[in-house]
């Protein structure tokens, strides 16, 4: 070997170690970047959030090809059961998506949240439903407020029309239903319908047209003063007499009883007239709600873990199955009602609603990936005394469930 090849060599190989400490060098500045990210601590919401996205992309990758179904629940073999868009529960698992991916801003979701949303328009024009509001708010207004999209817009504008038109002036309700059971009722409205309510305040502040939001407020004022017993608990149904305008029978449908307090009934409650003071800063709202709130948290049924009974009554308490769907909408309701409140209850609102978190994502609840039909969450009842829907997951829950986690780390606001 000569010596300029000698010199060569040597340089090459000084070249090679250069390169290969180099390496090493980036080598490790990943390896303790990545190390930092693992060590650094991370927040119990966000790990559920994290497994819950994966869970719903499964879910959603189940259906893709079944573009006229949307997920509802379980059957009793645990297989998925799904339901066309007709159903009350249709926006729920397009309002989940949309949720997720304003949580993550991750394409795929927001493809499924845009394919699964767009399932449901057709009902902006049904109107023989007072669950436009669920339908179409969960869906088409989440997927407006993050994206801005204005043909979403014109779909609301259209599902608060058809929600207007069940609005019975003499009566000053939205009506429910337009079945009746044995009970042969007149003019049905139920607790739940103060959910529908959000799409009425948003759609005049949209349009501006005060109509919808004249009606939102007659129907709170109205239930305000004919659902709640003297301990703030509500009815179920209460039905109006179409001549008088005066109550004619307070029952229940989906509750143990009469006079007993159906849990998601109270949870609807809270979130309802929560919602009303955020829309018209007007405290007998507040009021309202903090009474709710009241009967909720210090009923001696209301277990350590905060996940109600399905009914606050039902006869075989400790031993009735538990609702993951109230536990999660009050969950939800009490971190915007702790930020209306005063610094001592806004701690007490969120103790509580931390606790249920807590307990709707530790193993009893939260569902392993791929199982329980892809849902989230396990444990809710539907109807219990119809045998329908108990100890099921159910979209809803799921809904809440993720909304909830999202106003705790955005402190109150989603
Ligand atoms: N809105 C019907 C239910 O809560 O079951």
């Amino acid at each position: 070997m000569t010596r300029k090849m000698q010199k060569s060599s040597l340089s090459n190989t000084i070249l090679r170690l250069q390169i290969v400490f180099l390496m090493l060098c980036v080598g490790s500045i990943i390896t303790n970047s990545q190390a930092q990210r693992k060590a650094k601590p991370l927040n119990d919401n966000t790990i559920s959030l994290d497994s819950s996205a994966e869970q719903a992309l499964l879910m959603a990758q189940s259906l893709i090809d079944k573009p006229t179904r949307l997920p509802k629940t379980t059957d009793a073999e645990g297989k998925l059961n799904t339901t066309s868009s007709a159903d009350w529960v249709s926006g729920f698992f397009p309002g989940v998506l949309w949720y997720l991916y304003e949580y993550k801003r991750d394409t795929v979701l927001l493809n499924y949240a845009r394919n699964y949303t767009a399932r449901v328009e057709k009902e902006k024009n049904n109107k023989r439903t007072h669950d436009l509001g669920f339908m179409l708010y969960c869906s088409f207004g989440n997927g407006y407020r993050i994206t801005g999209d204005t043909t979403y817009r014109e779909v609301l504008l259209t599902g608060a029309e058809s929600l207007a038109s069940r609005y019975n002036p003499v009566i000053g309700l939205l009506r429910s239903w337009d079945w009746s059971n044995d009970k042969q009722w007149q003019y049905p409205v139920i607790i739940d319908n103060m959910m529908n309510l959000e799409l009425l305040f948003w759609a005049s502040k949209i349009s501006g047209n005060p109509k919808y939001r004249e009606i939102a407020i007659s129907h709170a004022d109205r239930t305000m003063a004919n659902h709640f017993r003297p301990d703030y608990s509500t009815y179920h149904v209460v039905s109006y007499d179409t001549v008088t305008g005066i109550p004619e029978m307070k029952v229940t449908h989906q509750g143990y009883a009469d006079e007993s307090a159906w849990s998601r009934g109270q949870a609807w409650g809270l979130y309802g007239f929560t919602m009303a003071y955020r829309e018209t800063k007007d405290s007998k709202y507040l009021e309202q709600a903090k009474r709710i709130a009241d009967f909720i948290l210090n009923h001696p049924n209301l277990p350590a873990d905060k996940i109600p009974y399905w009914d606050f009554n039902a006869p075989d308490i400790p031993n009735a199955k538990r609702d993951a769907s109230a536990g999660a909408v009050i969950a939800s309701a009490l971190i915007e009602l702790s930020g209306y409140v005063d610094k001592s209850l806004a701690k007490k609102y969120l103790n509580v609603a931390k606790t249920q978190l807590r307990t709707l994502s530790s193993p009893e609840y939260l569902a392993k990936k791929g199982t329980n039909g892809n849902f989230i969450l396990k444990h809710s009842v539907g109807h219990f005394t119809g045998n329908i829907e108990v100890d099921v997951p159910l979209t809803y829950a799921d809904y809440y469930y993720i909304e909830a986690l999202l106003r705790l780390i955005n402190n109150g606001k989603q």
